[in-house]
């Protein structure tokens, strides 16, 4: 059996907490049935697998689901992450990569994320807020990161020596520009037209004056316009027509920086959806998100239709089991009874934990058997109907997988439950959540910055 060093460490900016064994084979589905390591334990209601207090033996299939192993947890394999950076980087060649950590890369950890992205060839990082780009520094990142969604707030002398590229929409220029001035340095800025999505980006109207300022700018030797970009609206949807409208306007917004005397040396618009629908839409860079954590934005269209592999695997241990009557309500509303006599695994995950509260028949794979979440998700547990013939006993400390890879439920079957995206389900894993990395970088890419470590 092989058996990977893993880092684990508190999702949410933490870093490596302590390493843990797990087995990269023999992972273990179905019950009852011999199992794969055994130990003897309590009684059918032991709520601590593995101590001795009987002669019932419970199955304990994976070396981190011992006790004092992790109890739930987000196995984030890096070695996805670089596969599907480099299934990307090759269909949009000679376009380069951004790869797009924003929001603690989707929940999979920027810092690893990040590292795992520029190995794989990633030319570009994205980050949304400046705070989050200068995280990455914090950690040793030196490859270019843009950042674009600022406040009047947002530490722009702090990028600027942070070598961090700036969005600018419109009123973030002379800011920047007054930074840049006061420090002695030139901004790198990407202007962003607002093409049809309506939220930040420069409208159209708006776009010669500030095409017009960011030359004068230029000229002063405040600021270099590096690049200029915008977002899709639509194109999750490849059959609408706004996409196509989008990129006529973006046409139009590059030639009136042209005619400003801009000369950018990096256009994108694409993000995943867009790289992977429109190949006129790659430009110089596309900004891919989604996809690099092996997810599929197109509805019928899976990972493996696109060649990725998603990263994220979010399991736990059962935590209890038992038998009930027929008529049982579970959980807060009562939503759901038991039709007949049967045993319900405690699942030791929530609604803190990021599983959303409305998400109720959702698919767990527990015991070798896809098995449906019953009644309403609480704060910190949910309940599954493991049906009649299951002991609990042969239940209380195996594997309970939420989402994963291959023969595993996919996170998309939770973004049906919970009538959301495929993004939501994975950004939102709360901190709460240890993440562990796997992968043969894993633990490198894991690491504290060097001075950080404890
Ligand atoms: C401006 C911008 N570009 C790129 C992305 C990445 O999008 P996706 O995850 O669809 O690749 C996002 C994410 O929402 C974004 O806000």
């Amino acid at each position: 059996m092989r058996v990977l060093r893993v880092r684990l460490r508190q999702g949410g900016g933490g870093h490596a907490q302590h390493s843990a064994t797990r087995a990269s084979s023999g992972r273990r589905r179905g019950f009852p049935g011999p199992p794969p390591r055994c130990r003897t334990v309590t009684s059918p209601r032991a709520d601590r697998p593995g101590r001795r207090r009987g002669s019932r033996v419970v199955p304990v299939h994976h070396p981190e689901l011992t006790p004092g192993g992790a109890e739930r947890v987000a196995t984030i394999d890096l070695d996805a992450i670089e596969h599907n950076v480099r299934t990307i980087a090759s269909k949009v060649a000679p376009a380069r990569v951004m790869a797009v950590v924003k929001a603690d890369a989707y929940g999979h950890g920027a810092v690893p994320v990040a590292r795992a992205a520029l190995r794989a060839g990633a030319a570009f990082l994205g980050a949304v807020h400046v705070s989050e780009a200068l995280a990455l520094r914090a950690a040793g990142i030196d490859a270019p990161i843009l950042s674009w969604l600022h406040t009047a707030s947002t530490d722009f002398p702090a990028a600027l020596a942070a070598g961090v590229d700036l969005g600018v929409s419109g009123w973030e220029l002379e800011p920047i520009a007054e930074a840049a001035r006061a420090a002695g340095r030139t901004a790198r800025v990407h202007l962003k037209i607002d093409t049809g999505l309506g939220r930040n980006g420069c409208p159209a109207d708006l776009w010669p004056a500030l095409t017009a300022r960011a030359a004068e700018l230029e000229a002063e030797g405040v600021l270099r316009v590096a690049g200029i970009f915008s977002h899709f609206s639509v194109a999750d949807e490849p059959e609408r027509p706004e996409t196509g409208e989008q990129l006529g306007a973006f046409e139009a917004a590059l030639e009136v920086a042209r005619a400003a005397g801009l000369r950018p040396e990096t256009r994108h618009i694409a993000n995943t959806p867009g790289l992977l629908t429109r190949t006129d839409a790659h430009y110089d860079m596309v900004r891919l998100g989604l996809g690099m954590y092996g997810l599929s934005p197109l509805e019928g269209v899976t990972s493996a239709d696109l060649g990725l592999r998603p990263a994220m695997r979010l399991s736990c241990q059962v935590a209890a089991a038992k038998r009930v009557p027929a008529g049982q309500g579970v959980s807060y509303g009562l939503r759901w009874h038991a039709q007949r006599p049967t045993t319900l695994a405690l699942i030791p995950l929530g609604y803190a934990d990021g599983i959303p509260r409305i998400a109720e028949g959702a698919p767990v794979l527990l015991g070798g058997r896809v098995l449906r979440s019953v009644g309403r998700v609480a704060m910190d547990q949910f309940v599954v109907d493991l049906g009649p013939d299951v002991a609990p006993e042969d239940v209380v400390g195996t594997e309970a997988v939420l989402f994963g890879g291959e023969g595993e439920p996919p996170v998309e079957a939770w973004a049906e439950a919970a009538s959301t995206l495929n993004y939501e389900i994975v950004t939102r894993i709360s901190p709460r959540v240890p993440r562990a990395y796997v992968g043969a970088h894993a633990a490198a890419d894991a690491a504290a910055p060097e001075g950080t470590r404890p």
